[in-house]
């Protein structure tokens, strides 16, 4: 077996290795402190105490300081905080970026940079950097990651994890000079005294280890230039489908041909008839389909709608004439629907709604000065924002509208006015329609309006 003798092969410390540190062995721990406090007293900075329990006021003896390590976790946040600032404004707030424009958007006529709004961003931002630079800057003050130690291949240290105590002077602090550092040692009552050397043999990453790690490198470069490669080419061929059976199910549309349960020599249908679905029961109405009433559920009186050529966009074009001015519309309903009966409680719920879905523009009393119309008038007149004013409830225009056209307002919308079809359902729509009509009653147009109306009995004094 002469092979074997390769792995026995004794550590070099040869002329080129360069000596780290000396090593003291001490008996007990009483002495280590003692050492400690001597090698301080001396003027030494680079030395570490090494024992197999804590050793009672040793962090004193050797003079630890407290971690840097807060200081350090306070620059990262506060550069995490103008960070994650910046970011928002960039990104929300501007858009002249030749390169990365932001997203300039305009919502409800909001600004675009807030600080309350940045607020949660910003301060996630500040605890994931915080905690990564708490980890990394732990590792960092550590000198970690290091994946051996010299003073490991000392054999007598090993005693430093059982019944011996340690000083370790480095030969990097300025006090250091091998002999009388020795010395020292010596008087301060060390039983023994190694020297640890720079590890001069495993400096090097084996060949084959460097090798796989390249070729590891250039597979993790594949991915990525793959994706590029076919980001930008047309293919004939449907992509990689990666459930076939999702992407191209059995589907039938209903009154098409139902699916071939023979052979294509032999053909058999699914059903008789050859359709793919039976026909509805004579009389089925689909669940929550049932809006035959034109009255209730879009405001007109039945069979007044105009008809699909009459209106929409492309009629004019197709007729071969002119648009008309004012496109037409449907016979508006001006009583209440049979479905409804107007009372107080349903003019309050009316009430309630209104103060929900309509003020932010309207305003409580239906002159359109409502908070969001405000905002969105003065930024329209910096020209920041696309606006058009919020029709006050109170217009000539808009009084003498029946009640089924208002009712089509909130459904359908108006012009920039939005629709409320599907948030607000149809017998809450007609409260609100009764509420405004209510509104409309009062005759108040402003404020104003009710310090100049001599006609109602003002209160004494006034
Ligand atoms: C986001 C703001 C906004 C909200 C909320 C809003 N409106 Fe309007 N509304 C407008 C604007 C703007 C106009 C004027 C549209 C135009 O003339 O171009 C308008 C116009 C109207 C008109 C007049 C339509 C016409 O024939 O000229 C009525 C009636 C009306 N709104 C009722 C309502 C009711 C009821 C609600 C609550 C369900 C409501 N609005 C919610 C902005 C709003």
């Amino acid at each position: 077996m002469a092979h074997s003798h390769k792995h026995e092969k004794p550590v070099e410390t040869g002329p080129k290795s360069r000596l780290i540190s000396l090593v003291a062995q001490f008996d007990d721990p009483h002495a280590l402190v003692v050492a400690c406090d001597r090698a301080r007293e001396a003027g030494y900075k680079q030395f570490d105490a090494y024992s197999p329990f804590p050793v009672h006021g040793i962090d004193d003896a050797i003079g630890i300081r407290r971690t840097r390590l807060p200081f350090f976790v306070l620059a990262v946040a506060l550069g995490a905080c103008v960070f994650a600032l910046f970011l928002q404004y960039y990104v929300n707030a501007t858009d002249e970026s030749p390169i990365f424009p932001g997203y300039k958007f305009f919502i409800s006529g909001k600004p675009l940079f807030s600080l309350p709004a940045n607020i949660p961003v910003t301060f996630e931002i500040i605890v994931l950097s915080s905690a990564f630079a708490t980890f990394f800057g732990m590792w960092i003050l550590n000198g970690l990651p290091r994946l051996a130690n010299p003073l490991q291949r000392i054999p007598m240290f090993r005693r430093a994890t059982n019944d011996k105590f340690f000083l370790v002077l480095e030969a990097k602090d300025d006090k250091f000079s091998e002999n009388r550092s020795r010395q020292q040692l010596e008087e301060w009552g060390a039983t023994a005294i190694e020297e640890c050397h720079e590890d001069l043999t495993d400096q090097k990453i084996p060949a084959g280890l460097r090798r796989a790690g390249i070729l590891l490198l250039f597979a993790l470069l594949l991915p990525p230039a793959l994706i590029y490669r076919v980001s930008g080419m047309t293919y004939r061929q449907p992509r990689l489908h990666v459930v076939p059976d999702m992407d191209w199910q059995d589907r039938y549309n209903p009154q098409t041909r139902g699916p071939n349960i023979g052979t294509p020599e032999r053909p058999r249908p699914l059903f008789a008839d050859g359709r793919a679905m039976r026909k509805p029961v004579p009389g089925t109405i689909a669940r929550g389909d049932l809006t035959e009433n034109d009255e209730y559920f879009r405001g007109y009186k039945t069979g007044t709608a105009p008809s699909e050529s009459q209106s929409g966009p492309y009629a004019a074009i197709q007729d071969g004439m002119a648009a008309p001015e004012t496109p037409p519309e449907p016979e508006w309903v001006d009583v209440f629907p049979e479905d409804i009966t107007v009372d107080a409680d349903f003019v309050k719920r009316g009430k309630q709604r209104f103060e929900i879905y309509c003020v932010a523009c309207h305003g409580y009393d239906g002159n359109g000065e409502g908070l969001v119309n405000q905002r969105a008038v003065s930024l329209a007149a910096t020209g920041d924002a696309a606006w058009t004013a919020a029709k006050s409830l109170h217009d000539p225009a808009v009084k003498s509208q029946p009640v089924g056209r208002i009712f089509d307002t909130i459904s359908n919308g108006r012009a920039t006015m939005g629709p409320y079809k599907d948030q607000i359902p149809v017998k809450d729509r007609w409260a609100i329609a009764a509420y405004v009509k209510a509104l409309q009653k009062t005759g108040i147009k402003s404020p104003a309006d009710l310090a100049n109306d001599q006609g109602t009995a003002t209160p004494a004094g006034n």
